[in-house]
């Protein structure tokens, strides 16, 4: 993983996903309780994108496709269809005021539309094994 500059801290207020790409790897930013959070911009049950929306209480992430829940603390899912957790990207303000990532290189975070398994149920296996091909998929 590498920090990459994402987005400036001020366009991340509060109350709503924020949905970027760097690099090709699709990123979520929100504001918590002050606290900049970042995670995976694809949800791990059909990969399709996590924003931008209005976040629930206490910083959970609501799929709209199929209702997934997740925690955006740790990733963990709450509830809705079973999925990994999300995964969570540590995150910082440098002094640019500039929102810095650790994101994960491009070829470990695979794009909806270049799903190399081709839907949802291979995304979640893709996302247990990201270095697999689909052949190696289960
Ligand atoms: S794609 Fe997110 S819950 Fe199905």
């Amino acid at each position: 993983m590498a920090m990459m500059v994402v987005a400036p801290a001020s366009e991340v207020t509060p109350g709503t996903s924020h949905l970027y790409e760097v690099d090709g790897v699709q990123v979520l930013l929100m504001q918590v309780d002050g606290e900049i959070r970042a995670t995976a911009g694809l949800c791990t049950h059909a990969a399709t994108l996590l924003g931008p929306f209005e976040l629930l209480d206490d910083g959970l992430i609501e799929c709209p496709s199929h209702g997934a829940v997740f925690d955006s603390s740790d990733g963990q899912l709450i509830e809705g269809p079973k999925c990994p957790a999300l995964p969570v990207y540590p995150a910082e303000v440098d002094e640019q005021g500039m929102v810095r990532v650790a994101l994960p290189a491009p070829e470990e975070q695979a794009p909806a539309e270049q799903d190399p398994f081709g839907g949802a149920r291979s995304m979640s296996a893709w996302f247990a094994n990201p270095g697999a091909t689909p052949d190696q998929g289960s």
